[in-house]
């Protein structure tokens, strides 16, 4: 409660609209208006909240009363991080209840598609109600078309999440906001500083253009948590913006680490990092052992060895048991891919030459 600890509030909802100055966030997410922003624990806490503000608003504030609706229905691309299922069963729709939709060549959901099934769910006399929209796949990092997907959620009234967890973060600089575009249809948005923002784990941002929806959905007020202060509505309660009641001061690193690193600083690193991905992804080409899967649009490079999945395990699991990096994996065109993502702290230069010269050394020829 504010009332507790009015300084941990405070300076939570004063960093989260700094980030959305820092971001170039559309307005309706700063605290000013109806919107505002809470630290959430992760990415996963984040869409579930969305997501029982979304059911709620959709049956007309009667679910959390009656249960969830069997009608209602959840749509996702199907590059779309598993959190989003995870939060579909939580949230009582059932896993049979997400749509999973085709992308296109670069792994992002296609609005025709979309559009196509929230016709034939309405026909079939289901109510959709939620879209996860992604910005930054886990597999490949592909970028969701927030235009298309925004009008179309604002023309069917669902509920827009955007889901910007790996890499939202790069909207620090200027030159990469583009990745936000049509962000101004979104019910809300989530990043992660404790993926891209060198923060430690855990802090997931988490902004609704309408607070009030979000505290209808999450509010119960027992007389041991009446005081003063909620009742003069002038507050901010963050216990009604997520699950837990009792929360940690998180906003305290956030804000250490705006300090530290000031705009510019924070700048220079994603800047930096974005570069030296996009170099390794020139040496990846240069090489006719391997190929780039996709395009990196930005710190992500995802790439393969030619000589198939089995060279690629094995590449994998050689360069992981060296301990001198981590790679993970995808698949992407049911091929194992080899995902190399730069964005740590202390990550330089030195270490991605040296990484590719050892990828370079354990790769066997074609
Ligand atoms: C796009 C995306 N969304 C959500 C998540 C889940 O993040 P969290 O661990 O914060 O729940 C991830 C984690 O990798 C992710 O890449």
């Amino acid at each position: 409660m504010w009332a507790t600890s009015p300084a941990c509030t405070e300076l939570e909802t004063h960093v989260l609209d700094w980030l959305v100055e820092m971001l170039g966030l559309p307005r309706q997410f700063d605290s000013h208006g109806r919107g505002g922003g809470v630290i959430q624990d992760t990415a996963s806490s984040a869409t579930l909240c969305a997501l029982l503000a979304a059911r709620e608003r959709a049956t007309g504030w009667r679910s959390n009363a009656q249960g969830c609706d069997r009608r209602l229905v959840a749509y996702v691309s199907s590059q779309t991080h598993s959190s989003i299922e995870k939060a579909v069963r939580i949230a009582g729709l059932g896993s049979e209840q997400l749509r999973r939709l085709d992308v296109d060549e670069s792994f992002a959901m296609r609005p025709e598609v979309l559009e196509r099934q929230l016709a034939a769910d309405r026909a079939a006399g289901l109510q959709p109600c939620f879209v996860c929209a992604t910005i930054g796949t886990t597999a490949s990092n592909a970028i969701d078309p927030l235009p298309a997907i925004g009008r179309l959620c604002a023309r069917e009234d669902v509920w827009l999440h955007v889901d910007a967890a790996m890499s939202g973060s790069a909207a620090l600089c200027p030159e990469f906001r583009f990745i936000h575009d049509g962000l101004e249809h979104a019910d809300s948005y989530c990043f992660n500083p404790h993926k891209w923002m060198f923060t430690n784990f855990d802090c997931d941002c988490f902004y609704v253009a309408d607070r009030d929806a979000l505290i209808r959905t999450l509010s119960i007020l027992p007389e041991y948590l009446r005081n003063r202060a909620s009742e003069s509505g002038r507050v901010f309660d963050y216990r009604d913006w997520h699950v837990p009641m009792g929360r940690r001061f998180r906003a305290l690193k956030l804000w250490f680490v705006i300090r530290w690193y000031g705009v510019a600083g924070l700048q220079h690193h994603i800047r930096e990092h974005v570069r030296l991905a996009q170099e390794f992804a020139t040496w990846v080409e240069a090489d006719d052992r391997f190929e780039l899967a996709v395009p990196p649009p930005l710190n992500l490079v995802c790439f393969r060895h030619r000589g198939g999945d089995r060279a690629n395990q094995e590449l994998l699991e050689a360069l992981n048991a060296s301990g001198a990096l981590y790679l993970t994996h995808a698949r992407l065109h049911d091929r194992l891919t080899l995902r190399l993502c730069v964005g740590q702290t202390q990550t330089e230069a030195r270490h991605v030459r040296e990484a590719w010269e050892r990828i370079q050394r354990l790769a066997r020829p074609v």
